[in-house]
């Protein structure tokens, strides 16, 4: 089975028309759509935004819908300044930005008393997710570092931070709470992300203009990497 998550509607409105014999189901006040997707068994599902609405809903699909991998699809913020607006980030790696315990000498992003802080992502994954890329969007995607954390960044000196701090590629809300979840599992996933804005002084205006655009770019790759899975 393979769970397949957005956080908001426009992340998966695609995927669910799309969707081939439906069954509902709610749980944690989640709603989950189990079905076929080209003739692979499928759930998807709107997470809602943030890391502890994303931790629920991919502990829900690996515990009660048997998920052994899970993609995350939607937009985000470039760090990466050769990104523009629409072009796409695979996930090699997912961290959270905002986990902040440098008083106590942890380095920024660093989880006190575990191993692991980044999380890879499913190399698989990833190569499939690449490849459909290269495919549908030619020279516009990128792999690399998903930064997220409970904060829409819209600050061109805090992108600078955490692309050179950091080495974020795209920042975002949940992505590092899927990739840590699916680790506590020992389950693959990948983030795919279409850049909605750049995170700076604009990225509200350019959020609200182009999110349904991309997240529709990143729709496209998820459908023509699942023919593969
Ligand atoms: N998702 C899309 N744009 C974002 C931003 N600038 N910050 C956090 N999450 C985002």
């Amino acid at each position: 089975m393979i769970g397949i998550i957005g956080a908001m509607q426009e992340e998966i409105d695609l995927l669910l028309e799309h969707l081939d014999d439906a069954v509902e189901l709610k749980r944690s006040g989640i709603r989950y759509l189990a079905g076929s997707l080209h003739g692979k068994q499928v759930v998807i599902c709107k997470s809602g935004v943030g890391k502890v609405n994303a931790a629920v809903c991919t502990q829900v699909l690996i515990d009660r819908f048997n998920a052994s991998k899970v993609i995350f699809t939607g937009v985000a913020g470039a760090l990466d300044p050769s990104l523009e607006i629409g072009d796409i980030v695979i996930s090699t790696s997912s961290m959270q930005h905002d986990m902040d315990v440098t008083p106590l000498g942890y380095a920024r992003g660093v989880i006190p008393y575990q191993a692991e802080s980044e999380w890879p992502a499913g190399q698989a994954l990833v190569q499939l997710a690449v490849a459909a890329g290269e495919k549908v969007f030619p020279g516009h995607c990128k792999t690399g570092k998903v930064l997220s954390g409970d904060q829409f960044i819209a600050d061109r000196a805090v992108v600078r931070q955490l692309h050179e701090e950091l080495n974020g590629t795209c920042t975002e809300m949940e992505g590092a709470a899927v990739a840590q979840v699916c680790a506590m599992n020992e389950v693959p996933y990948v983030v795919i992300r279409s850049m909605s804005d750049k995170a700076d002084g604009s990225a509200d205006v350019n959020f609200a203009e182009f999110t349904v655009t991309a997240a529709n770019r990143s729709f496209a790759i998820v459908n023509e990497m699942v023919q593969g899975l």
